[in-house]
């Protein structure tokens, strides 16, 4: 629904600068209109022209004020303080300004057939009082159109005020020069010739040239601002305290030692190196090492890939809640460099594997121990943080699962693990396999399906037929008494995300789709053989906000929050790192430039995520899992519903909440990697954790 009104507010505008255009060219042709019948001909066209502006400007305000009546007022502000007055004014104009001059000049003309037309005829026909409200129409729906792809939000007075001159600006300009014609047509004998056609191309060129010149030095000063310096200070830049104020980040622009003198006495430092996991002896020891592979999918396509161990998915790492796990990486050959993230599980802060921020990348014939208790129980992944876009598309991701230290109640159970991954130039596949996967499942079996998203910017459906079934954890957190859902429903599930979806096998076959499909998925009966099941047309979609039944946590909507942030998600032509493109914003920022939020080490923080945008973001916060207290001012009632990655959807509105307890310095990003490798990525940083990692060009650290 917003999508859609925001489409239809947008494409308004664009109609409405194109037709406003067009009908000013009219306008002002109106002077060279040698007789009264030909200039009442031609002014009775015109008259056509206003109704038509007002139609499209009514679904333009229309749309703004559904917008504003149905969002909150993060999705409006700028909508009907902005774009709406842009449109709505100067059609207004045109009615009490245009049209009454319009209907005086056919009336004054209606005596004198053939005659010439007179000098007081002939200068009201160029009169900038005619003709400037149809381009005012242009211009300000070209704006409005300005403002909707740079908006100017968080609010910010420049921002705002100076294409509002530059309109004003064009608009007394283009009413000088015809108030100067109107009176050259006052003087003259006869009417005004129209220039030949050289003339006017020329006049076009200029003005385009003049205004492509201005345009080009805030153009150029923005690439130049945008390219990304050689050495990124993570915990330098601006930053958000989340009670109301902002500033520059602690050293921004400072040496070491000073920051250290400003923060002195305020907390210990604390560096990001120091914040490893158990040193003592693992239970647990893994080698993980990255290599290039090609490799083959079960239909014979082949895909250049980027590996763990050779293998895709990388082997999947099984441990048990409580072991501490030792895992060495080894670069053999990938020369981007490449780091383990454990997506999900709250690791301390040395040990989250993000290249620039937590480690440097580890590069070809280096290695890198991670170590870390796995304290949470269920399903995660792991997949590199160094150039993520690039090194998880090509392959470098495998699951982690933690099984729960008593697993007695599971005893039996078959545990499938499913991790959807579309292959560059070979599509979508279950790991490495892109058809259908048969497997014996004995009837009376307990079944769980790990569905886990590796995508980029995929919200991938799987829908499982044959059996209901339940939702029984999301992002690895065991849901409280989730219900029995419909064989067919819908999980929809974003890039990062996972979903264990658990049933009773039943004496029937019963099928896990892909994307809808029936040639892409796990299909599971007694022996293997049989059909697979029809996929039920217009089954409903599983949404987590009322499922399951509530249960205590430790803090909700009604707890007192020692920092609240809010975080608006958006879209914008600009600059990343030298390059002009639809920029995703956080705050209005990309990164470096994006808004770290602080806390402080016991912090209850709350944020509100806000997408103004026009696709879905994925917002994934390291170290911590949230818990989501409502969606769109709905509060989410059912089982408490812990989340590390969460979709938010044009127009949706998240306040999730966390306990600040894993001090660090942590990655806040969108998983869609290329909306992160675009700079959608930010930080929440504790007080006093400093870093001896940074990122930039010059370093070989590509944290996103
Ligand atoms: Cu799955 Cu910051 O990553
Ligand atoms: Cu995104």
């Amino acid at each position: 629904m917003y999508g859609s009104l925001v489409g239809l507010e947008l494409a308004s505008l664009v109609l409405l600068a194109l037709l406003g255009w067009l009908a000013g060219n009219r306008a002002s042709k109106l002077v060279y209109a040698g007789t009264g019948e030909k200039l009442r001909r031609q002014t009775r066209r015109l008259l056509r022209w206003p109704p038509v502006l007002t139609v499209v400007c009514a679904a333009q305000a229309g749309s703004a004020i559904v917008i504003a009546g149905s969002f909150h007022k993060t999705f409006w502000l700028d909508r009907l303080a902005l774009h709406a007055p842009l449109a709505v004014i100067p059609v207004l104009c045109l009615w009490f300004i245009s049209v009454p001059r319009l209907v005086r000049l056919l009336r004054d003309t209606a005596g004198p057939e053939k005659e010439p037309l007179s000098s007081d005829i002939r200068s009201r026909t160029a009169d900038p009082g005619l003709i400037v409200p149809f381009r005012a129409v242009a211009l300000g729906a070209l704006t409005a159109l300005y403002f909707a792809f740079k908006p100017p939000f968080p609010f910010s007075l420049p921002d705002a005020a100076v294409p509002l001159l530059a309109l004003a600006v064009a608009l007394a300009a283009i009413g000088y020069g015809h108030s100067r014609r109107s009176r050259r047509a006052a003087q003259s004998e006869a009417a005004l010739p129209r220039p030949p056609l050289w003339r006017r191309c020329l006049r076009g060129l200029t003005i385009l040239a003049a205004v492509v010149v201005t345009a080009a030095v805030p153009w150029a000063i923005a690439a130049q601002n945008s390219k990304l310096p050689e050495r990124i200070d993570m915990t330098a830049g601006p930053m958000d305290d989340g009670k109301g104020s902002t500033g520059q980040g602690q050293h921004a622009h400072a040496g070491h030692a000073e920051h250290l003198a400003a923060t002195a006495g305020a907390e210990a430092q604390v560096s990001v190196a120091s914040l490893t996991g158990p040193q003592s002896q693992p239970d647990r020891r893994f080698t993980l090492t990255a290599e290039k592979q090609t490799i083959r999918l079960a239909s014979g396509k082949t895909a250049e890939a980027w590996t763990y161990n050779g293998q895709v998915p990388g082997p999947e790492l099984r441990v048990k809640e409580g072991e501490v796990v030792e895992v060495t990486l080894v670069n053999k050959d990938i020369d981007a460099g490449v780091t383990i993230h454990w997506h999900g599980l709250d690791v301390p802060n040395a040990e989250d594997g993000v290249a620039g921020v937590t480690q440097d990348a580890v590069m070809p014939g280096q290695t890198h121990t991670y170590r870390f208790r796995a304290e949470q129980t269920g399903t995660f992944w792991y997949h590199t943080h160094q150039d993520s876009l690039e090194g998880v598309s090509k392959g470098l991701f495998g699951s982690l699962i933690v099984e729960p230290a008593d697993d007695g109640n599971r005893e039996g159970e078959r545990d499938i693990t499913v991790m959807t991954h579309a292959w560059d130039g070979a599509g979508m596949a279950i790991g490495a396999s892109d058809g259908v996967d048969r497997v014996r499942v004995a009837p009376g079996t307990p079944v769980r399906l790990r569905l886990v998203n590796t995508d980029n910017w995929v919200r991938q459906t799987y829908r499982l037929v044959g059996t209901d079934f339940r939702v029984a954890a999301i992002d690895g957190t065991d849901l409280n008494e989730p219900g029995e859902l419909e064989s067919g429903t819908r999980l929809v599930l974003t890039t990062g995300g996972r979903y264990d979806a658990t049933f009773v096998m039943p004496d029937r076959p019963v099928f896990l789709s892909v994307g809808g499909r029936k040639d892409l998925g796990v299909f599971m009966s007694p022996d293997g053989s049989g059909d697979i099941p029809d996929l039920p047309a217009g089954s409903s979609e599983f949404d987590p906000l009322h499922y399951g039944k509530p249960k205590e946590t430790p803090f909700g909507k009604d707890s007192a929050f020692d920092r609240e942030f809010t975080m608006v998600l958006d879209n914008e032509l600009g600059f990343f790192n030298g390059q002009f493109n639809m920029l995703y914003t956080l705050n209005g920022e990309v990164f470096p430039n994006t808004p770290a939020f602080m806390v402080k080490e016991g912090d209850l923080v709350k944020t509100t995520i806000v997408n103004r945008g026009m696709v879905d973001h994925p917002m994934h916060l390291h170290g911590h899992h949230v818990l989501v207290l409502s969606r769109n001012g709905e509060a989410a009632d059912g089982s408490p519903w812990w989340a590390d990655t969460i979709d938010v959807l044009p127009g949706d509105r998240y306040e999730i909440a966390f306990r600040a307890d894993n001090p660090g310095l942590w990655m806040d990003h969108c998983h869609n990697l290329d909306h992160a490798a675009a700079g959608m990525t930010m930080h929440l940083m504790y007080e006093g954790v400093t870093t001896p990692y940074a990122a930039g060009s010059a370093t070989g650290n590509h944290p996103e």
